[in-house]
């Protein structure tokens, strides 16, 4: 989704904003655009298309004079993605040039009470209000326009703005999106995430909801809705430019594949002590959680896959119900939900829309919300009662891998830590799977170990097209995961199903030939699993089965195998899915896809 950078020191501010948004293509976007403040007023510039049309029209930034600025990447959502669409927009008279982010809710009604009072539109955003409403409001003093500005707004942004009389400054706020400052010295900066400051500064500020920041060179200062001055908070971010970039790796994705072991390692060590997971972000006591009698998991695309691990191993091992919805419907249905309701929101960026709906929705009627997060100071993260974070680091490529794997350990880890607290655990038990969590950095090791035989398997199968992944209970939650990889980043055709349900009407469309892709590695049910595969094969099926290293029986029915290191049986979707991973790349490297950027996706949804 679109991505914001500001930036005002003594240097060229153009360059520095080209690389910020470099920075932040993994976002996804259609059009960029920068505004520079320099002698003679402001000079905007943008670009349909990649950023390297900006970069080319702009001579790198060389054409752009002045030392403040502010950029943009645009994901189209009011009107298609044109350069009078993309961003920034200017007020008529070229005083007010702004960046935005989120949707305008009421920008139609606004539009037409500043048509009546004489401003032109040029654009068919939503945005193009604010850059109005900026100008009518200014009476020399911009903070005060900024305020009667966001007055007016309903719906959500992140705004950097610039104003022709102020030179050296730049405003950012925000409401309900996310945005960033930047400290430096003698410099300061802005950006919708901190992949596009790390290489200029770790000492970060997170804006709250509503605050606004008014940066010169020197100086950050900050208000709060009211007007009222609060103190800036700086924050130490813990990872260095080297973890924003590809390291050798030809893509992010596979960068952050191999990265794994180490984001698991992160996650799971620092919680836990004295044999015992101590989520210190917890902070509901023992009598609190016995009064829980429902968990609910909420989240979009692979977070929901990932809570749909939490809730088989939460309810094995908590003996609480335990459902799992995808955001989008929760928050449109009338939820069984008050305060007995443990609401577990799971986001990688902290910014989904939906996600962030549904857990308002629940919030509203009661419901205690842990958020499993991993962007530290994303609107989730704040909006929860608790939080644990998945320690991933920033992850760019927009498929996630990492970003999933760690959410899944942490469900691991939350489903033995509640178990243990309910009195569900004795001492043996609790050792004994806390052992096996100690060993997913390994375990997921030995997964990616698998690369060579991946590759040269997805060169039989990348030709391809319309895949079918079966499974049943855990092995099901991984088959969504895994049919989702393939098809976000190689545009070919896939469908996870249950595999008991195959007989309900998708056996109707496997033929000759049609790859299948058999997860059978929770061996309680491998049985079925096998009659399952016995069925697509009868039917003419190519069999391309995962099942657990040591399994002989498979050779009897699948054309292809992959053997995944084993562990405990409620963890084995971990290492399970890290082949389906590799197994994506290759097929979409194969069928020569941008792969860390996959056509009409964006990193973080931020739009409903
Ligand atoms: O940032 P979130 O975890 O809330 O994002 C949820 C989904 O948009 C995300 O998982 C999406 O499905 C990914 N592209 C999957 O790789």
């Amino acid at each position: 989704m679109c991505g914001i950078v500001g930036f005002t020191g003594s240097q060229s501010a153009a360059p520095i904003l080209l690389d910020g948004l470099k920075k932040l293509e993994y976002r996804g976007y259609d059009s960029a655009g920068i505004a520079v403040l320099g002698e003679n007023g402001i000079h905007m510039e943008k670009a349909i298309g990649m950023i390297k049309n900006l970069d080319a029209k702009i001579q790198g930034g060389a054409a752009m004079s002045g030392a403040s600025g502010i950029g943009h990447t645009r994901w189209a959502t009011h009107g298609e993605p044109t350069d009078v669409n993309a961003h920034p927009h200017m007020s008529n008279d070229d005083k007010f040039a702004i960046v935005h982010n989120g949707i305008i809710e009421n920008y139609a009604a606004l539009r037409e009470e500043l048509k009546e009072k004489g401003f032109q539109f040029k654009s068919e955003t939503d945005t193009e209000v604010i850059v109005h409403l900026l100008d009518l409001y200014y009476e020399g003093d911009l903070k005060k326009a900024v305020m009667k500005t966001v007055a007016r707004l309903e719906g959500a942004y992140a705004l950097g703005i610039l104003c022709a009389e102020e030179q050296g400054r730049i405003i950012a706020t925000r409401h309900a999106a996310p945005l960033i400052l930047g400290v430096g010295v003698g410099e300061n900066y802005f950006a919708s995430d901190v992949t596009a400051l790390v290489a200029h500064t770790k000492n970060v500020v997170y804006l709250e909801d509503g605050e606004i920041a008014d940066i010169t060179p020197e100086n950050i200062t900050l208000y709060n809705e009211l007007g009222k001055e609060v103190e800036v908070k700086v924050t130490r971010i813990a990872w260095d430019i080297a973890a924003a970039e590809k390291g050798g790796y030809e893509h992010f994705m596979l960068k952050e594949i191999m990265e794994q072991p180490h984001a698991l390692k992160s996650t799971i060590e620092p919680r836990i002590k004295d044999g015992e997971i101590v989520l210190d972000d917890f902070n509901l006591t023992d009598e609190d959680l016995k009064k829980i009698n429902k968990v609910m998991i909420t989240a979009c695309g692979s977070a929901f896959y990932a809570g749909s691990v939490g809730k088989y191993v939460i309810e094995e091992l908590c003996r609480i119900p335990v459902e799992a919805d995808l955001a989008s419907e929760l928050r449109y249905r009338n939820p069984l939900v008050d305060e007995h309701t443990l609401l577990v929101v799971v986001s990688q960026s902290g910014e989904t829309a939906d996600t962030i709906a549904a857990m308002k929705e629940c919030k509203a009627r009661g419901a205690r919300i842990l958020a499993i997060v991993n962007v530290v100071g994303s609107t989730i993260a704040k909006l929860a009662d608790d939080v644990v974070y998945t320690w991933a680091g920033p992850e760019i490529a927009v498929a996630t891998t990492k970003g999933y794997t760690t959410q899944v350990a942490v469900m691991h880890m939350l489903a033995v830590y509640m178990a243990r607290r309910l009195g569900r655990l004795t001492d043996e038990e609790n050792k004994a799977l806390v052992e096996d969590i100690l060993q997913f950095p390994s375990l997921i090791q030995r997964a990616i170990d698998l690369n060579p035989n991946i590759q040269t398997l997805s060169e039989k199968y990348h030709g391809y097209n319309n895949l079918f992944f079966i499974g049943r209970n855990l092995d099901y939650a991984a088959c969504m995961e895994g049919s989702l990889k393939l098809k976000e980043i190689s545009y070919l055709h896939s469908e996870a199903y249950g595999a008991g349900e195959l007989k309900h009407g998708t056996i109707a469309l496997i033929e000759k030939g049609r790859p299948v892709i058999a997860l059978a590695c929770y061996e309680r049910l491998f049985d079925k699993m096998m009659s399952n595969i016995k069925e697509v094969k009868a039917r003419g099926a190519q069999v391309l089965a995962v099942v657990l290293e040591g399994n002989r029986q498979i050779f009897a029915e699948a054309d292809d195998v992959i053997f995944v290191p084993r562990t405990n049986p409620l963890f084995n979707s971990l290492p399970e899915i890290v082949p389906l991973q590799l197994f994506a790349y290759y097929v979409a490297k194969a069928n020569g896809c941008d792969i860390d950027k996959p056509k009409n996706l964006a990193k973080s949804v931020t739009v409903e």
